[in-house]
């Protein structure tokens, strides 16, 4: 018999709402016929017990540090997979056998070159434009010269995925390339997807790159435990803007934005500016530390909504950081600086009493700087790593045939009704005034607009 929770309210009423239970034997309250029932919602402000859908990708367990993708644990994964392989698991739910493997190699590579046009969008962005806001853009205009029908075929899909796994990675390095002032490098189908893009961002007319076999390693071992994390931010933006039915490459594009702030992706980017910070002050931390816990700033690379223990993500990260920089010449003062500062957290009871650990940017991007990714291009990785999970959403979620458009409800907080008053007759209010639209910001604003814009957001 289906398991059932009863909801008891002060008046004695009574309604029984289903259980349901996951694969791995997590609860969750069946809430669809709440408010039919009683005229009441859930509130659950920034999703912190909501699970917003089912899905077979990825599952997580905060407090026991653990992540697995497809069943598969991360560690395993990171330690004797490749990105292709975990990309291909993701998609389609097992690993593939080397027939299946080789083949979605084939349609990658076939598929890495740009529509040539899409080359001179790259001219018109300032050239020290963040790598970010050119690939968010590109991601977009990739549905103007890639056209995806409405029900796509099972081939059709497998070309899209391709598509964007692909050309996400070329959009990047040419990004890079854009951002630096040098010629774009085309993708060679001579080499495999990681080498390809190392090969891509750091070869030039001048200069053959030389792939070092460990760095390799280590991107491919970065972007395999950035894949997927089930219901993060970006993520849900990608599940929220595919389920309208958009264009698959304005959804991607969704992610990518979403991914961008510092509490997301651009963690690991903040971490980096944060370590440097300590190294260039002399101090051992402690100063950030305290800044932290009076709330002034936040230690960038702590904390996560889901993990309440160590992220494994992190520990993958740090041994990896052991190994990279252990090497002769690889050395580098910022790692001693942040396991020193990890230790400190870790013995002080504000952030224990939080359950706040490095989470996975903590040492991620000192992986990137010893594989001499430039910072600016830290973020760009993560959604490299990260396309073949939204993608995978976006795959599970078209293929369910219970799948409807994402429509959160709110309770609304503003003023009950009132009536229109002509502009002559009203009296000035306190929150302040709108600026008018200006297409450029004006010279200079009296005190007043600019603190009542800023309000206005
Ligand atoms: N430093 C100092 N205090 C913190 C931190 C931190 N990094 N993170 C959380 N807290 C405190 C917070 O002030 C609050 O304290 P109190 O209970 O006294 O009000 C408590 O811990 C709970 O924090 P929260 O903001 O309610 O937690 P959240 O689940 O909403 O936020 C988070 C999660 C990851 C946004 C947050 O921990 C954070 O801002 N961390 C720093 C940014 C970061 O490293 N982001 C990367 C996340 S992992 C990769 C990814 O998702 O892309």
């Amino acid at each position: 018999m289906s398991e059932t929770a009863t909801l008891r309210f002060a008046s004695g009423e009574e309604i029984g709402l289903p259980v349901f239970t996951g694969g791995e034997g997590e609860k969750a309250l069946d809430i669809e016929k709440l408010r039919a029932a009683t005229g009441m919602v859930t509130l659950d402000e920034a999703y912190l017990n909501t699970a917003s859908c089912r899905s077979a990708i990825t599952y997580l367990d905060g407090e026991k540090g653990i992540l697995r993708y497809r069943g598969y644990p991360i560690e395993e994964l990171a330690e004797k997979s490749r990105f292709v392989e975990v990309a291909y698991l993701l998609m389609y739910g097992d690993l593939p056998i080397a027939s299946q493997l080789d083949d979605f190699s084939a349609i990658l590579n076939g598929s890495s070159l740009i529509h040539e046009d899409m080359r001179h969008f790259f001219l018109a962005f300032p050239n020290n434009a963040h790598p970010m806001s050119l690939l968010t853009t590109m991601v977009a205009s990739l549905s103007a010269f890639y056209p995806v029908p409405e029900n796509p075929t099972d081939e059709e899909e497998a070309q899209i995925i391709a598509n964007l796994m692909s050309q996400v990675r070329t959009i990047s390095a040419f990004s890079y390339k854009k951002f630096v002032g040098e010629p774009v490098v085309y993708p060679s189908h001579k080499l495999r997807f990681v080498e390809n893009f190392l090969n891509m961002m750091f070869s030039s007319p001048v200069s053959n790159y030389q792939l070092d076999p460990d760095i390799v390693k280590a991107i491919e071992a970065f972007l395999i435990i950035h894949a997927d994390h089930e219901q993060n931010c970006s993520t849900s933006a990608v599940r929220i803007a595919g389920s309208s039915l958009a264009n698959v490459y304005a959804v991607i594009s969704a992610g990518i934005s979403a991914l961008w702030g510092r509490r997301h992706g651009g963690a690991n980017q903040a971490v980096v500016t944060m370590l440097r910070n300590i190294q260039q002050s002399g101090d051992d931390g402690r100063r950030f530390l305290e800044a932290a816990k009076s709330k002034d700033s936040r230690l960038m690379g702590f904390g996560h909504r889901i993990y309440k223990t160590h992220d494994p993500r992190a520990l993958i990260m740090k041994k990896l950081c052991h190994r990279i920089l252990g090497k002769p010449g690889m050395s580098d003062p910022m790692f001693d600086i942040a396991m020193r500062l990890e230790e400190a957290a870790l013995s002080d009871d504000y952030f224990l009493s939080r359950n706040l650990y490095p989470n996975v940017d903590f040492y991620s991007g000192l992986i990137l700087k010893a594989a001499g990714i430039p910072f600016d291009m830290f973020t760009v990785l993560f959604a490299i790593g990260r396309t073949p999970g939204w993608l995978a959403h976006w795959r599970e979620m078209r293929h369910d045939a219970n799948n409807r458009i994402a429509r959160p409800r709110q309770i609304y907080t503003g003023p009950a009704e009132r009536f229109y008053v002509p502009v002559s007759q009203r009296e000035k209010h306190s929150v302040g005034v709108m600026r008018r639209s200006h297409t450029k910001a004006l010279p200079v604003a009296p005190r007043d607009l600019i603190s009542s814009s800023m309000d206005c957001g």
